[in-house]
């Protein structure tokens, strides 16, 4: 009987170092250090995530080793992040994660981080029952917004993207603006639990196609406060629930209208979502709703597989590596990427 191969992968293409082991499709071990240094700045400087992760690289990665309770020399490859992310970031893990197959002489692998969020559910256990192709996957994070048809593991078309900020973005910009800590999607999260989401008007973006745009709602959220506060001075302290809960709606509104137009299109009745902002409770119970009410199926990952997570990279990784993909050691890490 064949074992199947125990792959390292490591993922640094923002403010988490992370390492895990798979064997296969199951997670032996999935650590993440993740960056304090950003808080008080308010959002995350690159300059100071490269040093991070040079600082946690090795002890994460032994870590992994340890928990997973494998030699390095059992494993079969090495799959790590090349892109998309933040140069500084990337070369952290690309340079550990060549030096790793070089020294052991094993495969090294590269991974698209955006394939990787989509690919973390058909890590094994993700879901109690399993996600089969094809379906709709909404990927929602700080750095990323978009909307892919998912076919195969290695089959994936963007059928739509932010044409400026991320969504995760649109959540943190506005938390600023209230004077809420970094990252501020969470306490939105939080606070609008006890708004009333019909409690003020934002403009919706309005694109004819499966993309998305979160810059103008922004502006309105900024000058509709504005607005408010010059006339009532205590406006944001007395109605923080209520703002919440308004801003996040208009955020979420534009979320599921594109959702529903790839599902009504498509005609695929299976919609996954992925990366930080799917923690958001509304978010969650808005697509659950949603699907039961329309016999959709909706997954919703765990949340280690969903924000920024090595395991995720393994996944993808191993699925790389039955394709019998193999990256030569003279590949960089790239900022940006073709999906
Ligand atoms: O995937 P992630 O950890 O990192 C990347 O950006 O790649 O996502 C972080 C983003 C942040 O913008 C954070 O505010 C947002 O996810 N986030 C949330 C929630 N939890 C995390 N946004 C809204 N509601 C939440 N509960
Ligand atoms: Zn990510």
């Amino acid at each position: 009987m064949d074992i199947l191969p125990y792959i390292l992968a490591i993922e640094s293409s923002c403010d988490d170092t992370s390492a895990a082991v798979l064997q296969g499709k199951r997670v032996c071990s999935n650590i993440v250090a993740s960056q304090d240094v950003h808080v008080k700045y308010g959002g995350v400087v690159p300059e100071l995530a490269s040093r991070a992760h040079q600082q946690n690289i090795v002890p994460v990665v032994d870590h992994a080793l340890k928990v997973a309770n494998i030699k390095p020399e059992q494993l079969s490859a090495i799959a790590f992040t090349n892109g998309p992310g933040l140069m500084g970031s990337l070369m952290v893990g690309t340079s550990f994660a060549k030096s790793m197959s070089l020294a052991l002489d094993i495969p090294l692998i590269a991974v698209h981080h955006m394939h990787a969020h989509i690919l973390a559910h058909l890590i094994e256990g993700a879901h109690e029952e399993a996600l089969v192709f094809p379906f709709i996957c909404l990927t929602v994070s700080g750095g990323h917004t978009q909307l892919v048809k998912v076919s195969g593991p290695k089959e994936m078309e963007v059928l739509g993207e932010t044409i400026d900020d991320a969504v995760g973005e649109a959540f943190d910009k506005a938390a600023k603006i209230l004077g809420l800590p970094y990252p501020g999607g969470p306490h939105i999260d939080r606070l609008a639990k006890e708004g009333d989401s019909n409690a003020l008007a934002f403009a919706r973006p309005n694109l004819p196609n499966y993309d998305f745009s979160f810059s103008g709602l922004k502006t309105s959220f900024l000058y509709t406060l504005q607005a408010k506060v010059s006339q009532d001075e205590t406006y944001v302290q007395n109605r923080l629930a209520d703002i919440c809960a308004s801003y996040q709606k208009a955020l979420i509104d534009a979320l599921m209208l594109k959702v529903k137009k790839a599902v009504k299109d498509t005609g695929i009745q299976r919609v996954a979502i992925a990366g930080g902002v799917s923690a958001n409770s509304e978010l969650r119970n808005t697509l659950k709703r949603w699907g039961q009410e329309k016999g959709i199926s909706i997954f919703v990952p765990p949340f280690e597989y969903t924000t920024d997570n090595a395991a995720m990279i393994g996944i993808a990784g191993y699925f790389n590596y039955l394709a019998g993909e193999r990256t030569p050691l003279s590949t960089g890490a790239k900022a940006k990427i073709k999906f």
